[in-house]
């Protein structure tokens, strides 16, 4: 028997909402991937991916979920008893300083409490105190808290004056939030097709500076199937070094077409706009926003939980009875938020929906919340939203 799941609205922090009209790309012919029908393909993706992130540097896409793109960077960047700074204010930037350690790595951790940031000044200083800093791993958009850190090229300069790289876990936020590589000094993006670009799960992508093509591609990684020297050397022949998920590159260049024509400009503008009516409206209706205002992120929406209202049963109530699927906190923040996605092609009809079936199951355990208070509310915010082409649902 097949399985074939119910369809609902997807307010998850990835994967999200995916459009039919990059779900059916993946319909496309099964070609040979060391011929001439995948280079164009390739390529348009690594072109797409160059606009979308505003450079001229160098783009490898990689068959595996983020996670994988992540440890490519790591992999190639972090050798046994290099200094590297980790600002940690989250489960992601956490993680991210772990998996540097056990690659070797010389890890100083600026760390601050979830909800919160580290300030450039304090990496500034702990810079200062290392003297030599290999690299400075930012993760742009730690999704288990929902912060944006809003000072990625203040890093760049720390990074860059200590004789160091930056490089930006920015996976869950790449084509939702600006993120202009070369201008802001970046030297090596990590990102995933899940997200903000709207697309299944599955890909993973590195951009990287000149500087940073020319590091990789002298230097030796441990490992086989992350080596980016190889996916450099492969790319300028227009193919990857393994067997490419053919059917997922199809969606992914679909999915980046739809952000070239919708704009990158318009696109941010969407996801800030969708996400002040989230953060008002839920504000409203008597729930608090878990970040403090200047590094909360536009595309990570996390709320506190009200006190006696559990989780499970919450966030089981919006699922069971809405359609809505909402994600819980995770590590110490389990029990304690709810995170709503709102990537992709997020518009008024999520925003809209979500809300009402929050209220309405908050309202169905017991509290007493103004849906239609927040529904107006949101509608206020939202006036001004273009319409979104081809939307995965009703926009
Ligand atoms: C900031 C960040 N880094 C890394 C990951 C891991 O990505 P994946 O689950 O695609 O492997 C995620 C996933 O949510 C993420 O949000």
């Amino acid at each position: 028997m097949s399985y074939y799941p119910r369809r609902k609205l997807v307010m998850l922090p990835g994967p999200t909402n995916v459009p039919d009209r990059v779900t059916n790309a993946m319909l496309k012919a099964i070609v040979n991937h060391r011929g001439p029908d995948f280079r164009p393909l390739l390529n348009s993706i690594k072109g797409k991916l160059q606009s979308t992130l505003e450079t001229t540097g160098d783009v490898v896409v990689l068959s595996s979920s983020g996670t994988g793109g992540v440890e490519a960077s790591v992999k190639n960047i972090v050798k046994r008893g290099d200094n590297i700074i980790v600002p940690v204010f989250g489960e992601f930037s956490g993680r991210l300083a772990e998996q540097i350690k056990e690659e070797g790595g010389n890890v100083t951790k600026v760390e601050t409490q979830p909800g919160t940031a580290p300030t450039p000044d304090m990496i500034d200083d702990a810079a200062k105190r290392i003297g030599q800093v290999k690299a400075i791993y930012v993760v742009y958009n730690d999704t288990s808290p929902g912060t944006t850190y809003r000072w990625l090229k203040e890093v760049g300069d720390i990074a860059h004056a200590h004789g160091g790289f930056v490089i930006a876990d920015s996976i869950s936020i790449v084509g939702g939030d600006e993120l202009p590589q070369d201008k802001w000094g970046v030297d090596m993006v990590v990102g995933a097709s899940q997200k903000c670009i709207g697309a299944p799960p599955g890909i993973a992508f590195i951009t990287m500076s000149q500087a940073m093509s020319k590091y990789v591609t002298s230097n030796v990684p441990t490992t086989t199937y992350f080596n980016l020297s190889k996916y450099l050397e492969f790319m300028q022949h227009g193919e990857t070094p393994f067997t490419p998920a053919l059917p997922l590159f199809y969606a992914f260049d679909e999915a980046l077409t739809m952000v070239q024509e919708e704009g990158m400009p318009k696109r941010i503008e969407r996801h800030r706009t969708t996400a002040s009516a989230f953060y008002d409206a839920l504000t409203y209706g008597g729930l608090h926003p878990f970040v403090e205002p200047k590094v909360r992120s536009n595309v990570v929406v996390t709320v506190k939980l009200p006190d006696g209202v559990d989780d499970t049963t919450f966030r089981g109530t919006v699922e069971d009875k809405f359609n809505v699927i909402l994600a819980g906190g995770f590590g110490p923040l389990k029990g304690k938020i709810f995170r709503i996605g709102n990537m992709g092609d997020v518009n008024r009809y999520h925003v809209i929906v979500t809300l009402n079936a929050i209220g309405s199951a908050l309202g169905l355990m017991g509290r007493q919340v103004d849906v239609t208070g927040m529904v107006r509310l949101a509608e206020e915010r939202l006036k001004q939203l273009a319409p979104v082409p081809n939307p995965s649902i009703p926009a």
